[in-house]
């Protein structure tokens, strides 16, 4: 293996250290800073997102307050539900759970969030402010990915007020939570920018865009779909995703796809014609690790790369939001 690891974790406890200084004098100066989360229906991701959110709060001395509605709240509930985060003196930041049930349209009810705490950048007002190159609050996992490639472009030299010195990035996925307000974060650092998505793979020209990347970001919920041949010898690799495969116990294929539990799995591996069942279910990123880090000069691993470091960029938003209206 060539590349570095990028070690997120590491990170996160580097800028949780930071937090609990700041935390600490904000409590002195008699502020508060604090968390606020509504979830509407039962997504287990967002029960998940919601636990760690928590976890983080409570490592930090941060408040937090859980809102919960059933699937079947209507709109006016749910912007009751945001107005009480909004009064409430001891939240300084909104985090609206997703995804919403389908009834529920999330631009215009994160309309309801108070621009200064939205601290995941929902509101399209601040939305606006991030693409018009102007100060909002950056998203949790946009900003998270920023976070690590900034103190990549340190560890090389570029200093700060440069930001990304016109390198070429190329992110791959153009979704409105990450793909997107991270373009807008890092052509407001002056990267010069490219987005791919599925059409750019139909395109036939997602090989060699990727391959012209000095950094490349993976967002696309496809399990290793980025492989060596991507990656520019030395790039520094951002990877997002999240994704469960089953890696066959026979052969040790990892195939993508399979939701059943275990138990369940009567699936035969596409390698090995053997049977699924009993073989182990492991978490993935959307590049294949092992082979791009032979290529790639710095890499982050999943797990331990950007996802450890969202929930820690949630909570400074928290605190900044709060020292604003000390
Ligand atoms: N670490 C964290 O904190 C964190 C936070 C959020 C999400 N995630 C993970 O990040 C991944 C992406 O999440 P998301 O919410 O952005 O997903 P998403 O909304 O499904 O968007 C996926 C993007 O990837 C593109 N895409 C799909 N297949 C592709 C292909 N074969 N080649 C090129 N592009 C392709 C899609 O293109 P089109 O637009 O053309 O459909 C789309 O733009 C997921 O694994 C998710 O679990 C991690």
């Amino acid at each position: 293996m060539t590349a570095q690891i990028i070690d997120g974790r590491r990170v996160a406890e580097e800028l949780r250290r930071l937090l609990r200084e700041r935390v600490g004098a904000l409590n002195a100066a008699g502020g508060s800073a604090g968390i606020g989360t509504l979830r509407v229906g039962d997504d287990f991701g967002a029960r998940m997102y919601r636990g760690a959110v928590a976890k983080t709060c409570s490592g930090l001395g941060l408040r937090s307050r859980a809102v919960d509605l059933p699937s079947t709240a209507g709109r006016e509930e749910v912007e009751e539900a945001l107005q009480s985060l909004n009064v409430d003196e001891g939240v300084s930041g909104i985090l609206l759970l997703r995804p919403l049930p389908p009834h529920l349209e999330e631009a215009s009810l994160a309309e309801r969030i108070l621009p200064h705490k939205d601290i995941d950048c929902l509101n399209p007002a601040n939305l606006g402010r991030l693409f018009g190159g102007r100060r909002a609050w950056p998203p949790a996992t946009p900003a998270a990915c920023l976070e690590l490639m900034e103190r990549r472009l340190a560890e090389q030299g570029v200093p700060a007020a440069e930001g990304f010195a016109g390198a070429h990035v190329v992110i791959v996925g153009r979704s409105p939570s990450v793909g997107r307000p991270l373009a807008a974060m890092v052509l407001n650092r002056h990267a010069t920018l490219t987005v791919c998505h599925s059409h750019s793979a139909r395109a036939g020209v997602l090989v060699e865009i990727c391959r012209e990347a000095d950094y490349l970001v993976a967002a696309i919920g496809v399990a290793e779909l980025i492989r060596a041949e991507h990656v520019k010898p030395g790039a520094t690799v951002i990877d997002v995703g999240i994704n469960e495969v089953v890696e066959c116990a026979g052969c040790g294929r990892r195939v993508p796809g399979l939701v059943a539990e275990p138990a369940d799995v009567t699936q035969v591996c596409p390698a090995c014609g053997g049977l699924l069942d009993g073989s182990r279910r492991v978490t993935v990123g959307d590049v294949a690790f092992a082979e791009v880090a032979e290529v790639a000069g710095a890499l982050t691993p999943v797990p331990g790369g950007v996802g450890a470091v969202t929930n820690v960029m949630l909570a400074r938003n928290a605190v900044a939001a709060a020292e604003m209206t000390r």
